[in-house]
């Protein structure tokens, strides 16, 4: 299970590693980065069912628009993962449960499988699959906030190839040890991106600067959220590279942050404002509801979201024996990249 003999561990403290020997692991965590990233074929496949999805959709509804939301578009998915589509619509009130039936009848009698519309979802969608290549996808309705804050996530991994290495170990590792799933009450793969953005905008020098807080040159309400940041990345080419840190000093120095140093009790991490914000000025002292802020990560939009809202007291320490677990491994194992990823 989620258990670390961490008196064993602490028994050879006096090995520390320094800097110098955790980059000699770099190359180890890079090729694992590598064997993760999607392949330029698969994303041709993503590409071409998008369209076809684009030309059943226009038949029905000649206004709507189809966007990429997620992993598939935040260039922070692993391979073969899914595809989220939202579609948009404006025209004004809509039955978004009498939209997505229609969907699903137009997608089958095209044949494609295993569709389904499930209207009574919190976020209500279709389900689909591809026969010809085998990508399932989710479509959604209106949900335009995603493809904001999915635009936001993508700027950021253009400023510094670092967040997407970062991002995508990260991910590896919360799924090989059973900590990113919110029906379980561990963490979306979307807080686990915040928690990497924050970390390197907090680095000094810094890695990422804080898009929000920059002149915005994109801006949209979206939902009566006004959504607005630079967006000129490619302005910022250089932006981190003062900061020579290599893949695996960060990734030793993100797990120590969450396992060592992070104040749970007071603190929220804001990548809205770049930096760390307290839960008393959001008024996340205390449980309301379901909602109980034992790890506090602030939405960039949406101010009154908090992305831990769904960890409880117990998965709280599932989680923070994790951080510890990792932050051990990447200090003492002698083979860090193999250890971080055992399956729990
Ligand atoms: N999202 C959101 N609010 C949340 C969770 C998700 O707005 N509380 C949106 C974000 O736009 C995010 C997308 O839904 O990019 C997909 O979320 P998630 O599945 O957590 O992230 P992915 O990047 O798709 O990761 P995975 O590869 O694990 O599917
Ligand atoms: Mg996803």
């Amino acid at each position: 299970g989620h258990h670390v003999s961490s008196q064993r561990m602490r028994s050879r403290r006096r090995e520390l590693r320094t800097r110098h020997d955790i980059t000699s692991f770099a190359p180890q965590f890079i090729s694992i980065y590598e064997s993760l990233t999607p392949s330029e074929e698969e994303k041709e496949k993503q590409k071409q069912l998008l369209q076809s999805l684009e030309k059943l959709i226009i038949k029905e509804w000649p206004n709507a628009q189809l966007h990429l939301y997620g992993s598939c578009a935040n260039s922070f998915g692993a391979s073969s993962c899914d595809i989220d589509v939202c579609l948009a619509i404006s025209d004004g009130e809509i039955d978004k449960s009498k939209i997505l039936l229609r969907l699903a009848e137009i997608l089958q009698s095209d044949n494609l499988q295993d569709v389904q519309a499930l209207t009574r979802a919190r976020v209500p969608i279709v389900k689909l699959k591809d026969p010809a290549t085998g990508i399932s996808c989710d479509i959604c309705i209106n949900n335009i906030l995603a493809v904001v804050n999915t635009k936001l996530l993508r700027n950021y991994s253009q400023i510094d190839h670092r967040l997407r290495q970062l991002v995508i170990i990260v991910k590896h590792w919360a799924k090989s040890r059973g900590v990113n799933d919110t029906y379980q009450g561990t963490l979306s793969s979307y807080a686990y991106v915040l928690m990497c953005i924050h970390f390197l905008q907090l680095r000094r020098p810094a890695i990422l600067p804080c898009l929000q807080e920059m002149q915005p040159t994109y801006m949209v309400t979206v939902d009566g959220i006004e959504c607005a940041f630079f967006d000129q990345v490619q302005k910022l080419e250089h932006f981190g590279s003062v900061n020579r840190e290599s893949i695996a000093e960060l990734l030793w120095a993100f797990f120590s942050y969450w396992a060592y140093h992070h104040d749970y009790a007071n603190n929220v991490i804001s990548v809205r404002t770049g930096g760390i914000i307290s839960k008393q000025s959001k008024d996340w002292t205390r449980r309301i509801g379901n909602d109980r802020h034992l790890i506090c990560i602030e939405d960039p939009f949406e101010l009154s979201h908090d992305l831990g809202r769904v960890v409880d007291k117990f998965t709280i320490k599932i989680l923070r024996e994790e951080f510890e677990r990792a932050a051990e491994i990447m200090q003492y194992d002698p083979n860090p990249s193999v250890r971080l990823f055992e399956p729990y």
